[in-house]
Order: C-alpha cells, then sequence, then structure tokens
C-alpha cells in the first residue's frame, strides 16, 4: 500500500498540464469518485491495525498533495489563457494610422460650414429620381436638350421618343433636391443640398459620368438678387481667401430669372493670369440666379408674396485647386496611396 502512495505522489508532482481538458483528465484519474486515491481509502479497509496509522497519515497527505496540486494546474492554466488573449505586452506596438477624409468630403464640409454660419441647414435628397423633380417641376420646357438621352441616364422611361413626368433617372443636378424640399416646407426656407450627381460624359481627367454638387436655396418675403451677391461674396471669401474678388455674368438656366455664373480671382496667380486660369485671371465657381415664379407655383409656394435664389455648385473643381489634382479619375479609383495623403482635423 505505501509503495503505491508514493508511486502515485512521484506522479503528481511531476504532471503537467497544457489544456483544460488535459486538467480534467487528471482530475478524473486522481481525485474522483472512481479515481485512484478514493480507491485507497477504500483499500484501507484491508490495511492490518498495525500499520493502520502510518498508512493512514501517508493517504491524507497524498489526498493533500493531489488536491494542491490541482489548484496550482489550474492557476497555471488561467495564466496562460489569459496571456494568449491579451497578447505579448511585451511586443512592440503596431503603428496604426488614423483614417483620412476623402477629399470631395473635406471639400463639401467645408462649404457646408461656410453656408451654416449663415443660417442655412443641410438637406439631401434621393439619388434616383422621376423626370418630374429633375426636369419637369424646373420648368425644363418637354424638349429640352439636358433631357437626351446623351446627358441623362436613364433607368426607366415610359416612352422612347419622349420623356414623361414618370420616367425614372439619375439625377443631373441637385436642383431636384430644392423642388423636394419647397414641396414638403413652406417659407422661410434657407437650406443647402450636398450630394452627388450623374451625367452621361465620357471619362477622362477633366471629365467624370459621377460628380458632387452642393445646391442653396433661400426663400423668403424681399429676398433679392443683393441678397443673393452678399451671401456668394461671404462664401467666396470664406473658401477662397480675404481678398478673393467674384465677378457674375449673365447666363440661363430654366429654373431661375435672371440667372447667372459666378467667378472667383484666380486662386493659384490671384488674378494676373496663369495657366489655370487660362490667363484669364477669373476662374467659373457656380451656377444661380433668383428662383423662376414657375418653379414657386409647382410646389404650392405663392410667387407674389415670396421670392428666392438658388445657387448651384461642383465640388470637384475646388478640390482639385486646393489639392493641385490633375486628373478627376483619382477621386473615384480608391487608391489608398492618393487618399492617405487627405489628413485633416476636420
Ligand atoms: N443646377 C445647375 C447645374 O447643375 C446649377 C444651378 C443651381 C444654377 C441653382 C442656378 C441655380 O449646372
Amino acid at each position: 500500500m505505501l509503495d503505491r502512495i508514493n508511486a502515485l505522489l512521484s506522479e503528481i508532482s511531476s504532471y503537467s498540464i497544457t489544456s483544460s481538458e488535459e486538467l480534467e483528465a487528471y482530475r478524473l484519474r486522481f481525485l474522483s469518485r472512481k479515481g485512484l486515491i478514493p480507491e485507497l481509502f477504500d483499500d484501507f479497509r484491508n490495511v492490518p491495525p498495525s500499520e493502520k496509522k502510518e498508512v493512514g497519515q501517508k493517504l491524507n497527505q497524498l489526498k493533500q498533495t493531489a488536491l494542491d496540486r490541482y489548484t496550482s494546474l489550474k492557476l497555471q492554466l488561467l495564466r496562460t489563457e489569459d496571456s494568449t488573449q491579451v497578447g505579448d505586452l511585451t511586443r512592440p506596438a503596431y503603428p496604426w494610422f488614423l483614417g483620412s477624409r476623402h477629399p470631395i468630403s473635406i471639400i463639401r464640409n467645408e462649404i457646408i460650414d461656410i453656408f451654416s454660419r449663415l443660417g442655412f441647414t443641410v438637406s439631401e435628397g434621393p439619388e434616383i429620381e422621376d423626370d418630374d423633380h429633375v426636369f419637369t417641376m424646373l420648368n425644363f420646357a418637354p424638349e429640352h436638350p439636358a433631357r437626351d438621352m446623351q446627358d441623362t441616364f436613364y433607368i426607366s422611361r415610359i416612352s422612347d421618343e419622349y420623356s414623361s413626368p414618370g420616367d425614372i433617372l439619375l439625377r443631373t443636378h441637385t436642383s431636384s433636391v430644392q423642388v423636394r424640399v419647397m414641396e414638403h416646407h413652406k417659407p422661410p426656407i434657407r437650406a443647402i443640398f450636398p450630394g452627388r450627381v450623374f451625367r452621361n460624359e465620357a471619362i477622362s481627367a477633366r471629365a467624370h459620368c459621377i460628380f458632387h454638387q452642393v445646391e442653396g436655396l433661400y426663400i423668403d418675403e424681399n429676398v433679392s438678387f443683393a441678397d443673393l451677391k452678399q451671401a456668394l461674396l461671404f462664401f467666396a471669401r470664406e473658401m477662397y481667401g480675404k481678398n478673393t474678388m467674384i465677378r457674375l455674368r449673365p447666363s440661363y438656366f430654366p429654373f431661375t430669372e435672371p440667372s447667372g455664373e459666378m467667378d472667383v480671382s484666380c486662386t493659384i496667380c490671384g488674378g494676373r493670369g496663369c495657366n489655370v486660369c487660362k490667363y484669364t485671371g477669373w476662374l467659373e465657381v457656380l451656377g444661380c440666379g433668383m428662383v423662376h415664379p414657375a418653379v414657386l407655383e409647382s410646389c404650392n409656394i405663392d410667387s407674389v408674396k415670396y421670392t428666392g435664389f438658388a445657387f448651384g455648385m461642383g465640388i470637384e473643381r475646388p478640390a482639385m485647386l486646393k489639392y493641385q489634382v490633375n486628373d478627376l479619375r483619382l477621386y473615384f479609383e480608391n487608391d489608398i496611396r492618393f487618399l492617405e495623403q487627405f489628413r485633416t482635423a476636420f
């Protein structure tokens, strides 16, 4: 009996484990009800009375050793499991880089920020639109060339020969959001609408079939062209620098009357003339005008009581100027080497 006890003592003291299954195997072998140690306790009955004292002590010692070993093996297992979860704490840290914003998002946020200081709120509308919101309610005549398949991506057309208010298409400008906002809100309205637009253009360094615009709309009593000019001058100086000059040239849009196009003094040469402004000293930045009364009426806004101005500008071009990007396609290629250059807190 003493020999068996001694053999188990030495087995236990050198027992090692690497998993919780092995720990359980240890418990089953030595400590469970059918394990080796309880078996020895059963056999204790047969030990001659003269040896009972010595064997009894040894047996209790064995049981205690087996229990202590169980506890220490369990602790050791917990410790190794912990460290595999946390990893090696002494290993040098990974250089985790923060993400960067897309240059188009940076410029869009800058534009939103400037107009929000003039009290403009932000709204968005759907990219998949109907003819009604993109053209008809904006006073486009049925035969207007912008409705041509050449310019507009149609998703479904009711007729092949002519466009109908129910045609579904990708919006070609963010002016459609003007209509959606005027349909659902009463004046005063003072909001800007950033978004993605689509035109059927061949893709090159200077043109893309997807680009971004920010539209602005201000409708109230007594809104005049002077308000438009002042808002745009404020915007130009905030965006392009406090010495920036603006000029307005007459233009035409079906949904504004009168209409204009705004140029800013060239941000590269300051107006002296360079190859970016083609030696004119000016850069064209946006289209604008007083909202056409027919547009107000199509949205059930009283065009005698209310007037308003609207403007719309692309985002890609100012971003190209600011970051000296010379190829529009770079904005859409998701090349991380291009994108990670635009680290900013904005
Ligand atoms: N929607 C016009 C465009 O895409 C821009 C514009 C908006 C002009 C609002 C006037 C008023 O070119």
